[in-house]
């Protein structure tokens, strides 16, 4: 397949590039894949309310039909085809929230495509705050399911060349708005349960969530390793974030990281290290592949540099990565969870 690439105007992309997402909004109507930048990762969208389309999507991804997908609204309006008996905790989330990195899970209406939901009797909802994806959603006129435009398995792209990285041909396009903001994708938190839950920490923090609707809880599966907790989220089950080279996360002092390096590279290991510029400045190593995420001043550094920081390795020669961890308050929460599924959960400990 031919992918079409248009380079679009991220700020007033209606006003400066109104003929590319003419076209790429033609493409979503005659149900075709096309993937976006939102304000998290780039989304692979396509009409939520055609099998066709959506299947579409697993394909090009080879996702598991039985991960449910996300559906991107621009208004509220367009909730009315979507869900029924949105309860009250859901209506302050989105007052506070949308258009914001937050995922709603909603007790779905008929006519969805059943493949959106995988089978499930919820559908998960969110308002993106991009104006690429905004003006894809208004123009089209549709509601658009999109997961995240990686490969099944590989970390979320971040640029439109990641996207291309993992799709070219084999969708019919990329509209490239330039990198992402939040660089993690949304929070997920479950509106239909008595209290709100989150099923997967992402760019809206709990602390966030809990000034709004009071006590959030969080899905027990994204504390537990073992399979005896089945997640929520059928996504969370999976491998995911993955570069090829093994990450193992690295827990303790530079000083810490720094005998790790040097013991794996006696043993012939090369090494690549994934950690804040702070860290890297202590490490004193040789013939070691440093690729800085961030700076410990502000985590959302971290978050948004994550993703491209996994996918670099994988043009370098290393064997074997070693990720610095992060406390896991506020952001921290969504960036170790992310950390945890690249590396398969492997920690070295001081
Ligand atoms: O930031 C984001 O959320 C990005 C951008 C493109 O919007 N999208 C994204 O989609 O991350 P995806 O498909 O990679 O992740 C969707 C997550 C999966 O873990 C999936 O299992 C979960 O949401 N999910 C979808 N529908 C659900 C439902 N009805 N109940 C529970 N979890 C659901
Ligand atoms: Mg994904």
């Amino acid at each position: 397949m031919n992918t079409k690439l248009w380079a679009v105007d991220k700020e007033e992309p209606l006003k400066h590039s109104y003929p590319q997402i003419m076209e790429a909004a033609g493409l979503l109507k005659e149900n075709e894949v096309v993937a976006f930048p939102t304000e998290t990762v780039y989304g692979l969208g396509a009409n939520a309310l055609s099998d066709q389309a959506v299947l579409k999507i697993f394909e090009a991804k080879g996702r598991p039909s039985d991960n449910p997908l996300i559906v991107h609204i621009s208004k509220l309006e367009q909730l009315t085809e979507l869900v029924d008996n949105v309860p009250e905790s859901a209506h302050k989330l989105m007052e506070a929230f949308w258009p914001g990195p937050l995922t709603l899970v909603l007790p779905k209406k008929e006519g969805v495509s059943q493949y959106v939901t995988a089978g499930l009797d919820t559908l998960a909802v969110r308002m993106p705050d991009h104006p690429i994806a905004r003006a894809l959603i208004e123009i089209s006129g549709l509601p658009l399911a999109a997961p995240s435009a990686n490969l099944s398995g590989k970390p979320s792209p971040t640029t439109a060349k990641h996207v291309e990285e993992d799709l070219i041909h084999r969708i019919a396009g990329i509209v490239d708005g330039g990198a992402t903001g939040v660089g993690l994708e949304s929070t997920v938190v479950d509106c239909t349960a008595e209290t709100p839950m989150i099923l997967r920490p992402g760019g809206v923090t709990k602390e966030e969530l809990e000034k709004v609707v009071g006590n959030v809880d969080v899905d027990p599966a994204l504390f537990s390793q073992e399979e005896l907790h089945k997640p929520k989220s059928p996504g969370m089950k999976y491998t995911h974030y993955a570069p090829i080279a093994p990450v193992y996360l690295v827990e303790g002092s530079a000083s810490f990281m720094e005998q790790t390096i040097k013991g794996a590279q006696l043993k012939g290991h090369k090494v690549g290290l994934l950690a804040t510029e702070e860290t890297i400045a202590q490490i004193q190593a040789t013939e070691i592949t440093a690729i800085s995420c961030g700076t410990k001043n502000d985590f959302a550094t971290v978050a948004s540099q994550l993703y491209d920081g996994l996918r670099a390795f994988n043009a370098t020669d290393v064997d074997v990565i070693f990720s610095e961890t992060f406390p896991r308050t506020g952001v921290g929460a969504a960036i170790m969870n992310r950390l945890e599924k690249a590396a398969g959960h492997k920690f070295i400990k001081e």
